[in-house]
Parts: structure tokens; C-alpha cells; sequence
């Protein structure tokens, strides 16, 4: 018997299952199982579903021993909370575009030295930035993240990698929705790698709009992958763009990017090895 028949033969079987004969289609079952076998010279006659490639390595866990990895579409992250429709993805920051957006801002925009200045990941998924801030000497690391298992993760990483970096700031991760995240005192650079869409975007950009009219400290944004950016344009004026333009990832990292898309998105998300990337100060009056 060639191997197409047996899958015919299988498939009449499988709709014959609403028989209330469970015995007889037992035997079939069998009696079908032994003749595939003598085809295929195996034993298994039920085809199993093929495994995963083992999930890829990230440089930058495969340096630090964390786990910061894969790409979770918006869809796959809900848990029943009402802002779970408004998320983009999971997906961590490239170091080396990281590297290039914070040297800009430090270098051509920041009012004050990073050792005065609270670095805020909103968004931060399984850690990746935070960790990626704390290689430089901010005042404090903070970080907001909606899933509890992303969450769970960054707290995980954090701890690993503070094994290595003893003296870097504190990292602290809050999990909640960013609208309820308490926003520390004094000068702050938010970062977001494009975590939610416009809804949400608005009521952020509202919030914070409110809460630094009356309170001392600069307020800066260093936006990965803006796609909202017209938004803020257009509805937030009162932020200034300072700079925007397109960071390339280094070889390395596009590298990993595109392994993870393999593994995890095939056919919903492209990387192009660039991102576009904005730079924003809340201008008060
Ligand atoms: C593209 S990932 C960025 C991860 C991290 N910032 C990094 O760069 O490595 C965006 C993250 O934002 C989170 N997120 C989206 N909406 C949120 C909200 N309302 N409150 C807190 N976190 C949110 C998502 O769960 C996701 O983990």
C-alpha cells in the first residue's frame, strides 16, 4: 500500500468516526497501523506534528545569560485587561540601535547628565532596554509592562543580570497599565519601542502633559519604530521633535532579528535591518 492511500484510507476512517462502533473502528485503526508500518518500515502509523527548531539565541543573552528573546504579536498577549487591544508586539530593542539613539540624545539634546536623569522603559516587555540602560550611569531604571509573564521574565532577567553588573543603577520593574505607572521625580527619558497604538498613545501623551505642567524636571521621549508620530504632530504639539531619522542595526543584530521572525512570525512581520526613531522634549510654558 503506497503511502497516499494509507492517508485516504486514514482519512475515510477519521469521518467514520461518528460510528458508534468504537470497537470495529479500533481494529481498522490497527489492522491500517500495521499495513503503514510494513510500507514505511516504522512503527508509528499516527504522523506526529513536526517539532519547533529550538527557539534562536540573541546576542546579547548569549553574552549576558538572560532570556530577552522571540517576537509575540499583540493578539497572543492578551489576558483579559482592558488595554490588551491596544498592544503592538513583543519584540526587544536592538542593542545596537539602542546605542545610537541614546548617544544622540546624551550627545546633541540632554539638559542634564545621565547621573540626574531617570531612564523609563514603557513598555518593557522581558527587560531588554532597561538592562541595555544600565550599562550607562542613570540616576534610576524603571520600567512598566502590562503582561504578567513578560513581566515575570524581566524581573528573571534583571536578577541574572545583576549577578554580572553589581554597581549598575537600580532597575525596577512595575506591572501595571502604563496609565496607573507613578512617574519618579525629577528630569526623565522615556523610552518606547512602538509599544501600543494611537489610542493609547493619546491618553499616555495626555497624561504625561498633565503631570510635568506642574512639576519641576525635563520630560524627553526617545521613540523606536514611531508610527505614531504624525499623532503627536498633529494632537500633541506641545512636544517638540528634536531630532528624527533612521538608525541602522548593526550586522549582528539584523542578523538576529531576522532568525527571530523565522522562528516566530514567518509571514506577519518583515525587518528591513533599520528602524525609524524620533526624539521628542514636552515644552513647557
Ligand atoms: C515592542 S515591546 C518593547 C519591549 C522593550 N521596551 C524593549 O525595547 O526591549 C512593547 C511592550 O509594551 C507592552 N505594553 C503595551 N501596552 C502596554 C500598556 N498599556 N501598559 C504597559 N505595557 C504595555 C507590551 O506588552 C510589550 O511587551
Amino acid at each position: 500500500m503506497d503511502i497516499s492511500n494509507v492517508r485516504a484510507l486514514r482519512c475515510s476512517l477519521q469521518n467514520h468516526s461518528v460510528s458508534k462502533d468504537h470497537r470495529k473502528r479500533k481494529t481498522v485503526r490497527k489492522y491500517f497501523a500495521r499495513q503503514a508500518s510494513y510500507t514505511r518500515g516504522v512503527i508509528p502509523a499516527r504522523r506526529k506534528k513536526p517539532k519547533k527548531s529550538p527557539a534562536p539565541v540573541h546576542p546579547f543573552d548569549a553574552q549576558h545569560g538572560t532570556e530577552t528573546g522571540s517576537l509575540i504579536p499583540g493578539d497572543d498577549l492578551a489576558t483579559g485587561h482592558h488595554s490588551d487591544r491596544h498592544i503592538t508586539a513583543y519584540h526587544g530593542t536592538s542593542p545596537s540601535l539602542f546605542e545610537k539613539l541614546l548617544t544622540r540624545w546624551r550627545d546633541d539634546f540632554a539638559k542634564h547628565p545621565l547621573e540626574k536623569t531617570a531612564f523609563i522603559d514603557i513598555g518593557a516587555g522581558k527587560g531588554r532596554a532597561m538592562l541595555l540602560a544600565g550599562e550607562h550611569p542613570f540616576r534610576r531604571i524603571a520600567g512598566v509592562e502590562l503582561h504578567p509573564g513578560l513581566a515575570a521574565r524581566a524581573r528573571e532577567n534583571i536578577d541574572l543580570w545583576r549577578a554580572t553588573h553589581e554597581d549598575a543603577p537600580a532597575i525596577a520593574l512595575f506591572e501595571q497599565d502604563v496609565l496607573r505607572m507613578r512617574i519618579p521625580a525629577g528630569p526623565c527619558l522615556f523610552f518606547l519601542f512602538n509599544p501600543f497604538g494611537a489610542y493609547m498613545m493619546d491618553m499616555f501623551l495626555t497624561r504625561l502633559r498633565r503631570e510635568f505642567a506642574s512639576r519641576p524636571g525635563e520630560c524627553d521621549l526617545l521613540y523606536v519604530n514611531d508610527e505614531q508620530w504624525p499623532l503627536m504632530e498633529e494632537a500633541h504639539p506641545q512636544f517638540k521633535q528634536l531630532w528624527r531619522g533612521r538608525i541602522h542595526l548593526s550586522r549582528a543584530d539584523a542578523a538576529a532579528d531576522r532568525a527571530t521572525i523565522k522562528h516566530d512570525a514567518d509571514g506577519i512581520y518583515v525587518t528591513t535591518g533599520y528602524e525609524d526613531c524620533s526624539i521628542y522634549r514636552l515644552m513647557k510654558r
